[in-house]
């Protein structure tokens, strides 16, 4: 693990809240904040801005922003970002956007030290020191990832992912101030949404799961139940906060946690299929239910045992408002649908047995662990292909 000078023992300081976004004043007279690192998305910025004071707070500093382009952070996106970083003195960075674009502002703090080698470090995990890194405040425009509150991020090194996971990787203060949603395109609030109510289901479910995370997933899984379908179809300023709220406290769940199979199977979808995040980890979801259901003792993968995965599944049917995990299986199906994401696997290009397995050969094998229940390549093979209307 990397050491730190910088203070990461301090918590985190998270502002939940339309109007909490003025708290960026106080940060700046706090760090005395002349000079910042921006980092925002393309389109999400500007349509963010409209609802609240971010434009004229940013104004009164002067800062050097970079946009991130494309649907998730490869090392060359990284790079770059470094390369603008380093020619100049920031004394605060601030990540305005989704989960990618907050991702890229950690790694780009996490490897600020101009020793430290991301290629490196990716595939041989070698440690280095940070040193006087800025402090970072993430600000989500999505509801979403959860990004702001946890200690990963997802990069991706010649077409394969890597999670890096670090305690200083953590943001310094979140913001999550649901004004910044209001304008979120419809899409995006059904994609984004999806990854959250996800997050909170895997966390749940999850072999690292305990009473801490497991309260902040139940109130997130309720949260979603009630707003996603409002979010996304209507908009409703009310409902855009409450899966603001439930993003949050997702992201505070898998930070204790990390994510299970869901997430596992979707990389390869992004980046194979081009499935947005949400979408992505959605599509396999309501499968999961199932196959963690069917747990026995010869293949629980939870210490707590077989009967205590059973009791688990049992209690999310629950809070979903199902009888059982076929009826949640079928509820997130028509879930999706309603919100417009596509739930046929064939419709996104997955159409034969040759692109079933080409997802299975790039399945992250660490985040299968902690599903409560084990997968095999047989088992991965059958649920892709069920979810492809059983090709052959
Ligand atoms: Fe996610």
């Amino acid at each position: 693990m990397v050491s730190m000078e910088i203070d990461d023992s301090k918590p985190l300081n998270i502002f939940f809240g339309p109007g909490t976004v003025d708290q960026l004043t106080n940060i700046f007279n706090r760090h005395h904040a002349k000079n910042v690192f921006l980092v925002t998305g393309t389109q999400s910025f500007d349509s963010c801005t409209a609802d609240s004071n971010l434009t004229s707070i940013l104004s009164g500093v002067k800062f050097n922003r970079h946009s991130h382009q494309g649907s998730y952070t490869s090392t060359e996106d990284l790079e770059s970002a470094l390369s603008v970083f380093g020619t100049d003195e920031f004394d605060l960075i601030i990540a305005v956007g989704g989960g990618r674009v907050i991702d890229l502002a950690k790694l780009v703090r996490f490897f600020s030290n101009p020793e430290s080698n991301v290629r490196d470090y990716l595939k041989n995990q070698i440690p280095f020191r940070l040193t006087g890194a800025p402090p970072l405040v993430a600000l989500p425009t999505t509801a979403g990832s959860g990004s702001e509150v946890t200690q990963f991020a997802v990069i991706y090194l010649d077409n394969l992912k890597y999670s890096v996971s670090d305690r200083s990787l953590l943001p310094d203060y979140a913001i999550v101030d649901p004004a910044l949603t209001f304008n979120m395109p419809a899409t995006v609030a059904a994609s984004s949404g999806m990854d959250a109510l996800s997050q909170a289901i895997e966390s749940y479910w999850s072999t690292r799961s305990n009473t801490e995370s497991r309260g902040y997933s139940r109130e997130s899984i309720l949260l979603a139940m009630q707003f996603l379908k409002e979010s996304v179809l209507e908009g409703s300023r009310e409902a855009r906060e409450g899966m603001a709220k439930a993003a949050l406290l997702a992201g505070k769940a898998i930070n204790i946690t990390t994510t299970t199979a869901p997430h596992a199977i979707s990389y390869p979808l992004t980046t194979i299929h081009g499935v947005p995040h949400g979408h992505a980890v959605a599509l396999t979801l309501g499968a999961l239910f199932v196959h963690n259901a069917g747990v026995d003792e010869d293949d629980v993968n939870d210490a707590r045992g077989a009967a205590y995965v059973k009791k688990s599944i049992s209690e999310i049917n629950e809070l979903l408002g199902c009888p059982s995990d076929i009826a949640s299986r079928n509820m997130l199906r028509e879930l999706m649908q309603s919100i417009g994401l596509e739930t046929d696997l064939r419709k996104i290009g997955v159409s034969n047995r040759a692109d079933v397995d080409a997802i299975i050969e790039q399945i992250n094998v660490e985040r299968l662990r902690n599903n409560p229940r084990d997968l095999t390549r047989d088992d991965l093979q059958e649920i892709l292909l069920e979810l492809c209307g059983g090709i052959s």
